[in-house]
């Protein structure tokens, strides 16, 4: 083998069977003698002697001039050795990182080889993602998967660097654990040495973070998997990973910052660039100008408050306690189908009603709205609703009158449905939403319901009003939100006893339930809790947007489909019944000429 090594500077030096990259050759290699390793990408007949063999590793792409490769198919591994040469002029391939050149004279090992494969990785193909999972062994050769998985490690190095330089270190905690607060339905692990006692896995490392705080780590963090079992959607999956922190003696603006630098740094490991400064809004502000507490501020489309406006209206719909509107540049040319579209979907989302207007143009060149109601509403309130949701010719508003938070979170759905990008597009634009409301309303037995869990401390200065006005408490607790995504959340947990049971008073947790699920931490807080508060970032959902995918399953390894199957390995599955003798299950009744469940 002739010729000197060159490699990539962020490719490690090749070994063993190759003595380079298929990605990494080019013109500079002309001449050499190489040997490269990987599969079959495509294979094209050259006459009746020769083929051109395009061959993948995870590094890209190159040609080859194989002599008599009849037996080589798509996906089979192999060994081809041969001397890089230019291609004939007018046969380059500009679209290919390597397509000045081509391997000549190759020589061709086949390592193994390979069925027919279910799909092929050419990356023009729309194949079904049913069949990527099923044989995502497969799929993971493709460049997208490539490039998302290589990306996740970037980033999870990127952060966990950051946070050992802010002088955290990290500590594992169990995974077969005990009840979590997150609030999520959880997995349970029975115990085969305690016949009827489960384990439970881990929502977060919520409990064993704060332990550590108590056990005097001071600043602690993991790359925690956690395991819910709740509904999937494009943001959840049953198995995650956050970044997890905690820290002691610190306010939340030290945590908010601890946050914003590793983000920082990931965002920086992966573009070179850093975010600019995270905007701060609280959660009232986040609900009355986006209608949600994840708003994404690539775009306004902000909701405008028509109180003023409609204040003397007679029209019965908008004699609400809250009336409010959306406007939509450009959408007066929405045909009929579309609004009625629009209006249903803001019925299936809570609304009673929705009230369209356009803007149109009166001969005497007078900005005027055109509604099926406009004949309820004055022409000063016409007026109105034109100044203040400063509407100009072509555009559309939707108007939502309810109670207030109502009208915003139908108006906020609306908003996203309406006039978000798709997710790869535009500015990243982080914000935190601080100061969220201790409790989210009363349940029906007319106990509070927490916002967050329970070791969520109240903003001090609203201490005194915990049991006058419940309802109007802030906690200690801030979301980071990147592009309409919630990113992640923390809060200043609560160390001092008394606030916690008069937290846990409000929430109708009694003492033997606080007791019997956490009396393990309350025990703890008896010798000596510091102050302590933390953060965890989804690393599923932060991978998903820097890759501009919109589902984390595209920058999750295997992960589940939406009714939590793995489509790959077939789980879950059943179990023998032996294993569930030993578990002390009872296999279930399997009635008559059902196919029973468990084997073995
Ligand atoms: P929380 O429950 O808000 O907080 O979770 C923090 C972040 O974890 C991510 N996340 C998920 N990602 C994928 N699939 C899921 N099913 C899923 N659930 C949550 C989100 C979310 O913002 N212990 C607290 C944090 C703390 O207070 O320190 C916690 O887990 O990005």
């Amino acid at each position: 083998m002739s010729g000197s090594l060159r490699v990539r500077s962020d490719a490690p030096a090749p070994v063993g069977l190759r003595t380079d990259y298929c990605g990494t050759l080019g013109v500079e290699d002309i001449g050499r003698t190489v040997s490269v390793c990987g599969w079959v990408a495509r294979r094209r007949e050259h006459g009746e002697h020769l083929a051109f063999i395009d061959l993948r590793d995870h590094t890209g792409l190159i040609q080859c001039v194989v002599d008599g490769a009849h037996t080589l198919r798509a996906e089979f591994v192999v060994r081809i050795t041969g001397v890089v040469r230019a291609r004939p002029e007018g046969t380059e391939n500009e679209s290919l990182e390597t397509g000045a050149v081509e391997i000549g004279d190759s020589v061709v090992e086949i390592l193994n080889g390979a069925e027919p494969p279910p799909f092929l990785l050419d990356g023009h193909t729309d194949t079904d993602e049913s069949v990527r999972l099923r044989h995502r062994y497969i799929d993971l050769r493709s460049h997208k998967m490539q490039a998302n998985l290589r990306l996740r490690a970037k980033v999870s190095a990127a952060l966990r660097h950051s946070m050992e330089e802010q002088g955290f270190l990290e500590i594992e905690t169990p995974l077969l654990w005990t009840p979590t607060p997150e609030g999520a339905r959880e997995f349970a692990v029975p115990s085969r040495l305690q016949h009827g006692s489960f384990y439970v896995l881990p929502q977060s490392p919520q409990i064993a973070k704060q332990l550590t705080m108590v056990g005097g780590f001071d600043r602690y963090f993991q790359m925690a998997r956690c395991l819910r079992d709740e509904d999937l959607r494009a943001d959840r999956q049953f198995e995650f990973t956050q970044l997890d922190i905690e820290a002691s003696f610190v306010t939340e603006v030290d945590i908010r910052s601890f946050v914003a630098h590793a983000v920082a740094d990931a965002t920086y490991a992966v573009d070179g660039e850093a975010p600019d400064e995270i905007v701060e809004m609280t959660w009232h502000e986040a609900i009355d100008r986006y209608g949600s507490d994840k708003p994404d501020l690539r775009f306004a489309m902000e909701l405008i408050d028509l109180s003023k406006a409609l204040a003397a209206t007679q029209f019965n719909a908008f004699k609400a306690p809250c009336v409010k509107a959306i406007r939509i540049q450009g959408g007066a040319e929405f045909g009929r189908a579309k609004l009625d579209g629009i209006i249903d979907r803001a019925k299936e989302i809570g609304a009673k009603g929705l009230v369209w207007m356009r803007t149109v143009t009166l001969p005497e060149g007078v900005l005027d709205l055109e509604s099926p109601i406009t004949k309820f509403l004055t022409e000063d309130e016409r007026t109105g609703i034109i100044q203040a949701t400063k509407a100009v010719r072509g555009d559309l508003v939707l108007v939502v009158a309810d109670e207030y938070l109502k009208v915003c979170s139908i108006l906020g759905q609306l908003r996203v449905d309406l006039g978000r990008p798709p997710v790869h597009e535009g500015p990243r634009r982080f914000c935190w939403v601080i100061d969220f409301p201790m409790f989210e309303g009363v349940d029906d037995e007319g106990h509070l319901i927490a916002a967050h869990h329970p070791f969520t401390m109240p903003h001090a200065d609203d201490l005194d009003r915990m049991e006058t006005d419940p309802l109007s408490v802030r906690a200690q607790s801030y979301d980071l939100v990147l592009n309409g995504w919630e990113l992640g959340s923390g809060s200043i947990r609560i160390h001092r006893s008394d606030i916690q049971a008069q937290v846990f008073q409000a929430l109708g947790i009694s003492d033997e339930e606080a007791e019997s699920r956490f009396g393990f931490l309350l025990g703890a807080f008896k010798y000596g809790a510091p102050p302590h508060g933390g953060f965890a970032i989804g690393l599923d959902r932060f991978v998903a947007i820097l890759a501009g995918e919109e589902n984390i399953r595209e920058v999750i390894a295997f992960p589940k489909t939406q009714s939590g199957t793995d489509l790959m390995t077939g789980a879950p599955r059943p179990i023998s019944a032996r294993q569930m003798g030993e578990l002390g299950i009872r296999p279930p009744l399997v009635s008559k000429g059902a196919r029973p469940t468990a084997g073995g």
